[in-house]
């Protein structure tokens, strides 16, 4: 239907909306894709331009595939049946993923975004806040560990597909077909990250405490 097409479309806008790129440019006539890891993310950002602006992307990158997902109402308007059938369910998978692509493939930024991380976690909040929990809870964890950004969100794109079968106990395929994607997903656009994690040559991120030297 038109509500289904113009909920996509909006998703994917909404998504694109290059969080990183515009902040930087705005306030500090820098693009970050030109500094530090090149990525456009929230991770990037707190690296090149600091805290504040980094939680800022952060936060709104979350809200984008946060609020794709729950544009399924838009589409759920338009089609009889429960609010969490099964359908409804793959709605909102199908406008995050979508937010998601956006967020990798902005078209407002020449098509090079930032990794999804945020983005992705947004959409799971969205659709399950406990494996959300859970998930954070396994990127906080591994951060103050070991410093790794990247290796925090590689953890935690393994805790949700682990966390779906082992933790909630779903046995609804769909779900779990898409907790696996999700956990790919990063894997695939954390490939440089993984690289430089092997060679040990990963820089670190410290949340709390100054570089030192
Ligand atoms: O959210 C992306 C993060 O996992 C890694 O970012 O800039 O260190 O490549 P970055």
């Amino acid at each position: 239907s038109i509500y289904s097409i113009s909920a996509l479309i909006a998703a994917y806008l909404l998504g694109s909306i290059p969080t990183a790129v515009w902040l930087g440019q705005a306030f500090y006539g820098v693009d970050v894709r030109e500094y530090g890891s090149g990525n456009a993310g929230a991770t990037n950002t707190f690296r090149v331009l600091g805290k504040k602006p980094g939680i800022v992307v952060m936060t709104i990158d979350i809200l984008k595939g946060f609020t794709a997902t729950k544009l399924a109402y838009l589409i759920g308007l338009s089609v009889t049946g429960p609010k969490y059938s099964a359908q409804f369910v793959n709605y909102e998978l199908a406008l995050g993923v979508i937010a998601v692509m956006g967020h990798l493939f902005p078209i407002f930024a020449g098509f090079r975004g930032g990794k999804g991380v945020a983005t992705l976690f947004g959409m799971v909040l969205a659709v399950n806040p406990w494996a959300a929990l859970l998930c954070v809870s396994v990127f906080v964890t591994v951060l103050l560990i070991s410093k790794y950004v990247s290796l925090s969100s590689i953890c935690a794109g393994f805790t949700f597909p682990l966390g779906t079968v082992f933790v909630f106990q779903s046995s609804v395929k769909a779900e779990v077909l898409y907790s696996i994607c999700v956990c790919v997903l990063i894997l695939v656009t954390h490939q440089k990250n993984i690289e430089r994690l092997l060679k040990g040559k990963e820089s670190k991120v410290y949340l709390f405490k100054k570089k030192q030297g």
